[in-house]
């Protein structure tokens, strides 16, 4: 490759276990290989970007949950994403994959489903283990959740307290509020719940259980997180209905029902494109195109951050009649000023907190990003990680309990250095996008972990780097 080296061989966690299509084989959790990336002289091209990891699940989840034949285009064949697929065919439910990316799920329904014969490992995904905590909660069938070092550290309180109010069996098998968990689905009765953060997982699961209880469950948030469920439950034939809240939140009911199989598109990930945007937005001499990328309005907060801080960016968009719009990006180099980031746009730029740190480090002046207190309980402490990351190659910045204050180099490049992922994919790619604008390039440690949304990211890389 150009200017992106792999030192070493890549270390798997555990041996190779996952068959994403007949003769193609997935590593199973993120290794530990290593990955520098030089400075570049700008980014070429036009680009696709894989389909969106958040709609990737929940295509395979409904589709399992449909009664008949789904047909998913556009799946995301990430980590996460296979975690959620293997639940799945663990759980009974025939899916194929004739052609990459194209997945065929043949579902009957809730009450299709058998108990799996070993625990549910839902590896580095947040969103397989809560989203499936919800479903399965509500199921005849009795399963241990589980998942990674760092999932078995994040909390599962904010689903397990409101599901038991629901009726739900879930014991936690070892400490308090952490996985794994052991369900015993049971017939729940719908509730209405107030989310003490707004959290698109803590949201879905209890719209997944709600779809097999005694009756409606609404949902409360003071900001709308990703919507994603809601649209699909509604494609697939739920009966929901949204009103918005005083002061921007929304209120979601959904009604107990059945769902109908369907086809459905997954568009590319705005979560991933963004690293390709950032990276066109910093490098001088860069114009990015990128063809495919999904624009629901709940996560667009990295295009509004864009545009605040000045970056040259152009959308077009492409209608597809699906329940998610796309749109055409482009993104070309230019001077960037640092902003002030927090309340719903940050809510809808949640995963590109790491990305936007690196925007805001080449910035003119300072950004402070606050409220962001959730980002400690991501896949890393992303906040501690930004911050060490971003000092260990020379910026400036300053942690704080809720965020962080960068600093920007107006332009100049950065020093460069070596970095470590933490195993947190978004941390990997941000750091490369970082690389692109130093004196000597980064050396990220733990860089293959990009592989949990982004399989092939470093290659597309290198791919439009001049
Ligand atoms: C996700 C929701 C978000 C996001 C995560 C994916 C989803 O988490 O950070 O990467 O697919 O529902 P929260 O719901 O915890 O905010």
């Amino acid at each position: 490759m150009k200017g992106i080296e792999r030192l070493g061989a890549l270390q798997e966690d555990k041996e190779v276990v996952t068959l994403v299509c007949p003769g193609r084989e997935t590593p199973d959790g993120p290794s530990t290989g290593a990955v520098r990336v030089e400075p570049a002289s700008g980014l070429r091209g036009v680009i696709r970007v894989p389909g969106d990891k958040s709609i990737s699940h929940r295509a395979v989840i409904m589709g399992a949950m449909a009664e008949g034949e789904t047909v998913v285009e556009g799946f995301l064949a990430g980590l996460d994403t296979l975690a959620t697929l293997d639940a799945f065919r663990a759980l009974g439910v025939n899916i194929d994959c004739p052609e990459e990316g194209r997945l065929v799920i043949r579902g009957s329904g809730a009450g299709g489903l058998r108990a799996p014969s070993a625990a549910i490992d839902a590896r580095n995904s947040g969103t397989t283990a809560r989203l499936l905590a919800g479903l399965l909660s509500s199921v005849p069938v009795e399963c241990v959740i589980t998942g990674d070092d760092s999932l078995r550290k994040r909390p599962m309180a904010r689903v397990v307290d409101p599901l038991r109010l629901m009726g739900a069996d879930i014991v936690y098998q070892g400490a308090e509020s952490r996985l794994p968990l052991r369900i015993r689905g049971a017939r729940l009765k719908g509730i209405e719940y107030a989310t003490p953060v707004p959290s698109a997982q803590v949201k879905s699961a209890l719209l997944l259980a709600g779809l097999n209880a005694d009756g409606p469950t609404t949902v409360v948030e003071t900001a709308v997180s990703r919507d994603h469920t809601e649209r699909m439950l509604r494609a697939f034939g739920a009966e929901m209905t949204a009103s918005p809240t005083p002061g921007g939140g929304e209120r979601v009911t959904i009604e107990p029902g059945v769902l109908k199989a369907r086809t459905v598109r997954v568009p590319g990930d705005i979560s991933s494109a963004a690293f390709f945007m950032a990276a066109a937005a910093v490098t001088p001499g860069s114009e990015i195109v990128i063809e495919n990328v999904g624009v629901n309005s709940t996560r667009t907060g990295i295009l509004t951050v864009l545009g605040r801080m000045g970056a040259r960016i152009g959308t077009e968009r492409e209608d597809t009649g699906e329940a998610e719009v796309e749109s055409r990006v482009e993104v070309a180099h230019g001077a960037l000023k640092g902003i002030d980031l927090n309340g719903a746009e940050l809510l809808r730029a949640i995963d590109e907190f790491p990305v936007i740190c690196v925007l805001a480090a080449f910035a003119h002046g300072t950004t402070t990003i606050s409220g962001a207190g959730e980002l400690r309980v991501k896949e890393s402490d992303r906040i501690e990680a930004m911050a060490g990351s971003l000092k260990s190659i020379g910026a400036q910045c300053v942690e704080r309990p809720d965020g962080i204050v960068i600093e920007g180099t107006s332009g100049r490049p950065l020093r460069g250095g070596r970095v470590e992922s933490r195993g947190d994919h978004r941390i990997a790619m941000a750091m490369a996008v970082a690389a692109l604008n130093t004196e000597s390039g980064i050396e990220i440690d733990g860089a293959s972990c990009a592989d949990v949304s982004f399989p092939g990211f470093f290659g597309l890389l290198d791919g439009v780097r001049r």
